[in-house]
């Protein structure tokens, strides 16, 4: 298992070289496959999921959106009135997503290239973490929850879950690894992370479209002993 150093420079080269184009238009409204397509709606059902974690009006709110990709849930915090750090190791998918930002909204963004842990960021009400955890093994999500929850009351992020489907389709790369060097998608358990992380982990919901399934999990490190 790649540590998390590994993994995020893994993750950083696929979307800040090889897969930037296919993922810019992915999260745009351009045409796409029907199996991309039904990617797109599942991720946009796991937007609004997380979102209705929070209060529908963020006035005041601090929230940290944690490996913001292009952009689309910092819009949605945003256009809610919260006040948004928008941070990805990727500065081609940042640059994207600040050209993305409809103006009216900018002086509520900070955009940030850079390990969505740094402790310079800030601290929050809130980290929204979208499919930006699903690449890293379960130590590496517990060590993120931990560093995040000291810096924010609830951390809701998403992992893909152990289905027969993705279980087989994970060993299988196992078997036949990759020699391209993206990053491989874990599945997780809410039993595996919570043994890994401790108490405070609860299951929000899952959103299975087509070719997207993905659990939505909420972390709030009051709940630690
Ligand atoms: C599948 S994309 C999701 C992007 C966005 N959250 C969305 O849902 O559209 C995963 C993102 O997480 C970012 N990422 C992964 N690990 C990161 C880390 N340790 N620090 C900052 N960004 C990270 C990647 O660069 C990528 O943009």
């Amino acid at each position: 298992m790649p540590n998390y150093a590994t993994t995020r420079d893994r993750v950083e080269t696929y979307f800040d070289r090889t897969a930037t184009k296919a993922w810019e238009r992915l999260t745009s409204d351009a045409p796409v496959s029907r199996i991309r397509q039904t990617v797109r709606e599942g991720r946009d059902k796991m937007r609004a999921l997380m979102l209705s974690r929070l209060p529908e009006d963020l006035r005041g709110a601090q929230v940290l959106d944690a490996g913001c990709g292009t952009g689309a849930m910092t819009e949605e915090l945003a256009k809610r009135g919260a006040t948004v750090v928008a941070a990805d190791i990727s500065p081609r998918l940042v640059a994207i997503a600040q050209d993305r930002l409809p103006v009216a909204l900018r002086p509520q963004v900070t955009f940030h290239a850079g390990d969505m842990t740094d402790a310079a960021l800030g601290v929050f009400d809130a980290v929204l973490a979208m499919d930006s955890l699903i690449y890293y093994g379960a130590d590496d999500i517990a060590r993120t929850l931990h560093a995040l929850g000291q810096r924010a009351d609830r951390v809701v992020f998403t992992v893909a879950p152990r289905t027969p489907l993705l279980m087989a389709m994970w060993h299988a790369g196992k078997l036949f690894p990759r020699s391209d060097r993206s990053p491989v998608m874990i599945p997780h358990g809410l039993r595996d992370l919570t043994l890994a992380a401790g108490p405070g982990l609860a299951r929000v919901g899952r959103v299975a479209r087509g070719f997207y399934i993905s659990d939505c999990l909420e972390y709030r490190a009051e709940a630690q002993p």
